[in-house]
C-alpha cells in the first residue's frame, strides 16, 4: 500500500490547509455567530466551541499525528512518542468538543443523538479511543511481542485511516446541517458571505483530509529507494 511519491511536500501543502482551515472555523464562530464560551447566557455561544474543537482539536490535530511520521525528521522512537501524544491530545479535545454540543442541548432543551451526524460521530470517537487504547498497550507500553505488532500493524494502519476518512466525512456533514439549520431557521442568505465561508471550511477540510491520507500512503522522505520507507512499516 504506497504511493510512488515523495511524502515531505505534501506534508507541507497539508499544514497549510490546516492553517487556512483552523483561521476560517475561528472567523466564523468569532466573527459571524458571536464568540465561544462555555458557560453562557447565550446558549449559541457553547455550541460555537463543538465546530472549533472539532475540527481543530479533533480532525486537524489528528491528521497531524497521522503524518507526523512522515513530516518530522526525528528518529522513529521520538516519532512514535510525538504521534501518540498528538492523538491523545486530539482524542481529548474531540471528547471535550462532543461535551460542548451535548451541554447546549441539554441547556436549550434540545434533544440529543437524534441526527446521523450525531451516530456517526459517537461512532467515531469511541472507534478513535479504542484504536488508541489497544495501539498504546500492544505498540507502546507494556508492549506486544513482535509477532504481534507485526500482525497488528496493518490493522492499525488500515481502521486508523478508516476512522480518519469518516471523521473528515462527519465534518463535512456538520457543516452542512449547522448551515442548513441557519439557513432555515434564521433566514440566512443562502449565497451569502457566512454561507460561502461555511461551504469553503468544508472544502479546505476535505481537501486537508485527503491529503493525509495520500501522505499515509506515499514514501516517507528520507529512504526514497527503501522498501522498508513505505507507508505504516515505519512504525
Ligand atoms: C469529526 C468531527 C465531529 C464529530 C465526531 C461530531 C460529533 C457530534 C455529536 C456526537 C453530536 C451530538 C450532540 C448531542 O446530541 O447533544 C453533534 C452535534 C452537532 N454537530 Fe457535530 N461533530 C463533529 C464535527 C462537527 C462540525 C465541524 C460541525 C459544524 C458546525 C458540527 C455540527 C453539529 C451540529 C449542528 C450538531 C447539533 C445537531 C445534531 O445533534 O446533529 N459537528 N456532533
Amino acid at each position: 500500500m504506497a504511493v510512488g511519491i515523495n511524502a515531505m511536500p505534501v506534508t507541507f501543502a497539508a499544514h497549510a490547509l490546516a492553517v487556512i482551515a483552523a483561521i476560517m472555523v475561528l472567523v466564523w464562530n468569532i466573527s459571524y455567530r458571536g464568540g465561544l464560551a462555555w458557560e453562557a447566557e447565550n446558549k449559541n455561544l457553547i455550541f460555537n466551541l463543538h465546530p472549533v474543537l472539532m475540527l481543530i482539536g479533533f480532525v486537524i490535530l489528528g491528521g497531524e499525528a497521522i503524518i507526523s511520521y512522515k513530516s518530522l525528521p526525528l528518529e522513529k522512537p521520538v516519532k512514535k512518542l510525538i504521534h501518540l501524544i498528538l492523538h491523545a491530545i486530539a482524542l481529548a479535545l474531540g471528547i471535550w468538543g462532543i461535551c460542548a454540543a451535548f451541554k447546549n442541548h441539554n441547556e436549550s432543551g434540545i434533544p440529543n443523538l437524534y441526527s446521523l451526524h450525531s451516530w456517526i460521530g459517537i461512532g467515531v470517537i469511541s472507534l478513535y479511543a479504542f484504536q488508541w487504547v489497544y495501539s498504546f498497550v500492544v505498540f507502546f507500553f507494556p508492549g506486544g511481542s513482535s509477532n504481534l505488532r507485526s500482525g497488528l500493524l496493518p490493522w492499525h494502519a488500515i481502521l486508523g485511516l478508516f476512522v480518519y476518512i469518516l471523521a473528515v466525512g462527519n465534518a463535512a456533514l456538520g457543516f452542512l446541517e449547522k448551515l442548513t439549520f441557519l439557513e432555515s431557521g434564521a433566514k440566512l442568505d443562502k449565497y451569502g458571505a457566512e454561507a460561502f465561508l461555511v461551504n469553503f471550511t468544508a472544502i479546505v477540510t476535505i481537501l486537508f483530509g485527503s491529503l493525509v491520507v495520500l501522505t499515509a500512503s506515499a514514501k516517507s522522505p528520507s529512504s526514497i529507494d527503501d522498501a522498508d520507507s513505505y507507508s505504516y512499516s515505519a512504525i
